[in-house]
């Protein structure tokens, strides 16, 4: 279902509440997070919400759905670091419930496969937050990859955001990627939400629902998934 708010705010809180009456329903979900300019608001108002409405966390075990590579765990550019600031921490969630593919491996398949037998142990994914890149990829999964593709290490797309924002603290010189959750873990989850905002969102927002369905836009393999939960804010709907 598509779902859209004429404000940041409402946008912010709406997709924050899916999220907190997950957790509700079910305290013992695993829940996929994703990092960047479209959450870390949400991620602090489940974090409120939780509170306000003494919703049990004890039990909740969230992971990222992708991750920088070539760069400290702890660097601000990671997105364990940033989840840790937004809700993590604030949360406390303890290590044993935070699970997130490495920064740093010096055999990443295994840490991949490592990765999803963590997941599948825990029942497999409740729920999976999905933010969308300007250039359709979901996670780090770039326009062409195959919707059959697993867990693996993903070349980040240059003009992104979390490219720059990496590049800023980093040597010149440091190679930088990424790993992430593959298309066909991703289209098995359990329930799937997709969060955007904003006006630079707003023509893949259209590609992403009114093209065609092809592995050149990521995002637009939620298809199908017909119970697949869109949350945009006016800004990023305008072109529907
Ligand atoms: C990054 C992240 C994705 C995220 C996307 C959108 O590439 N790896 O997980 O969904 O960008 O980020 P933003 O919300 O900043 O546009």
């Amino acid at each position: 279902m598509i779902h859209i708010f004429p404000s940041e705010a409402l946008f912010d809180r709406a997709s924050a509440l899916r999220i907190a009456g997950q957790i509700a329903e079910k305290p013992d979900s695993l829940i996929g997070l994703s990092t960047g300019r479209t959450t870390g608001a949400m991620h602090r108002l489940v974090v409120q919400i939780c509170r306000e409405q003494a919703i049990d966390t004890s039990r909740i075990c969230f992971f990222g759905v992708d991750e920088v590579v070539g760069i400290p765990p702890d660097n601000p550019a990671a997105c364990a670091a940033m989840l840790r600031t937004e809700i993590i921490g604030p949360m406390g969630i303890p290590d044993r419930r935070f699970l997130m593919l490495p920064t740093c491996s010096d055999d990443f398949p295994a840490a991949c496969r490592a990765f999803r037998a963590a997941l599948d142990r825990r029942g497999g994914i409740d729920l999976l937050v999905l933010g969308l890149g300007e250039n359709g990829h979901l996670g780090f999964n770039q326009p062409g990859t195959p919707a059959d593709s697993r867990t693996q290490l993903a070349a980040i797309d240059p003009d992104s955001e979390t490219r720059i924002r990496a590049r800023a603290m980093l040597p010149p010189d440091a190679p930088l990627g990424g790993i992430t959750l593959g298309l066909a873990d991703i289209l098995e989850a359990r329930s799937l939400m997709l969060v955007a905002k904003g006006s630079g969102k707003a023509e893949i927002v259209r590609k992403m629902l009114l093209g065609r369905v092809t592995e050149a836009v990521p995002a637009s393999l939620l298809r199908h998934r017909p119970d697949c939960d869109y949350y945009f804010d006016t800004q990023a709907a305008a072109k529907l």
